[in-house]
């Protein structure tokens, strides 16, 4: 059968995800908006084949066991049952980030991988379609299909395209402020967000004002209102988590030392605005013609690691390989 190698680019959030309505369908609970990456991309390649006994998943070239496989088969089962299929696969999947990026690789990895295996399965599937699949396994994937800016709603299965790549000249920033992978994960934070926190409720009442104003102020090329709607979602998405009990805390003395930088850049005159995710990383949103200064501003920030610019993305794509 047909080998098929997908690409996706990873996507940060500047209105969040933050808790599912439903946990079986991972739809959900508020709707979130977002920034495609470029340079930040995971390359997979898929090929079905019936001599295979079972599912074979590599990651940078390791076979990958347990929890991680197994979620890479729920995907590729999942494509199988729509295909009517009952062929095994080999998966090869590569995350070509910078070094030690600190950024969460599962956007990118569950866009290509639903982009790859469905094609490979032999299915022709809309962007939508192939959308609805990557956020089974992951909801953040779901935007990754879709260059520049993507949103999902609340409640929805597949995110949609809101503005391309070229909409607005900005770049992200990511300031790289610890080591090694995150203690808790995404799904479990938010699990236990909404489990333990009182602010929980708020978080969810709250958010789809946030994300309006983000969405409008972005339809408007309005930097200023969007940066400003950005660092009001991740903020109240932290003060849920903060409020969880034990608390969820990923923010560092470093991650308040860029915050606080990012604030006197913006009283010097800077067009700069902070978001973290589940970490302590800080991803700047500035505009193009000011994206030099801000890198070479938040460089100097004690405790920053790294400093890399990211353009606004591409969709993902895929080709077929030679097998
Ligand atoms: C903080 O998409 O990783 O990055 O659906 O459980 O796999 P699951 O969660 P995931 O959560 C991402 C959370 C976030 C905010 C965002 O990307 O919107």
């Amino acid at each position: 059968m047909r080998r098929i190698r997908a690409v996706a680019h990873a996507n940060i959030a500047l209105a969040k995800y933050w808790g599912k309505a439903d946990l079986e369908q991972n739809l959900p609970a508020v709707p979130s908006l977002s920034l495609t990456l470029s340079g930040l991309r995971t390359v997979t390649e898929v090929q079905f084949d019936s001599e295979l006994k079972e599912d074979r998943v590599s990651l940078d070239g390791e076979v990958q066991t347990g929890r991680p496989k197994q979620r890479v088969v729920e995907l590729l089962t999942r494509a199988r049952a729509r295909a009517g299929s009952n062929v095994f696969a080999q998966v090869q999947s590569r995350n070509e980030f910078p070094t030690a990026a600190g950024l969460a690789s599962s956007a990118s990895g569950f866009a290509a991988l639903a982009l790859a295996s469905t094609r490979a399965v032999g299915l022709e599937l809309s962007p939508g379609e192939v959308s609805s699949l990557a956020r089974r396994s992951s909801a953040s994937a779901a935007r990754s299909l879709f260059g520049g800016w993507a949103s999902l709603d609340a409640n929805a299965e597949q995110a949609q395209s809101v503005a391309p790549a070229d909409h607005f000249p900005v770049v992200m920033i990511v300031a790289e402020t610890a080591k090694g992978p995150k203690a808790i994960g995404s799904t479990e934070g938010m699990l236990h967000t909404a489990r333990t926190s009182p602010f929980y409720e708020g978080w969810v009442a709250g958010a789809p004002d946030i994300y309006a104003r983000a969405r409008r102020a972005l339809l408007e090329k309005d930097l200023a209102e969007l940066g400003a709607a950005m660092e009001h979602s991740t903020l109240a998405m932290h003060a849920s988590m903060l409020a969880a009990d034990p608390a969820l805390s990923y923010l560092t003395p470093t991650t308040w030392s860029v915050i606080e930088r990012v604030r006197q850049l913006r009283s010097e005159g800077l067009a700069a605005f902070f978001t973290m995710d589940a970490g302590p990383h800080v991803k700047v949103l500035t505009s193009a013609t000011m994206a030099a200064s801000v890198m070479s501003e938040l460089q100097q920030v004690p405790g920053v690691l790294r400093v890399a610019t990211h353009e606004p993305g591409p969709a993902a794509y895929w080709e077929e390989v030679d097998a």
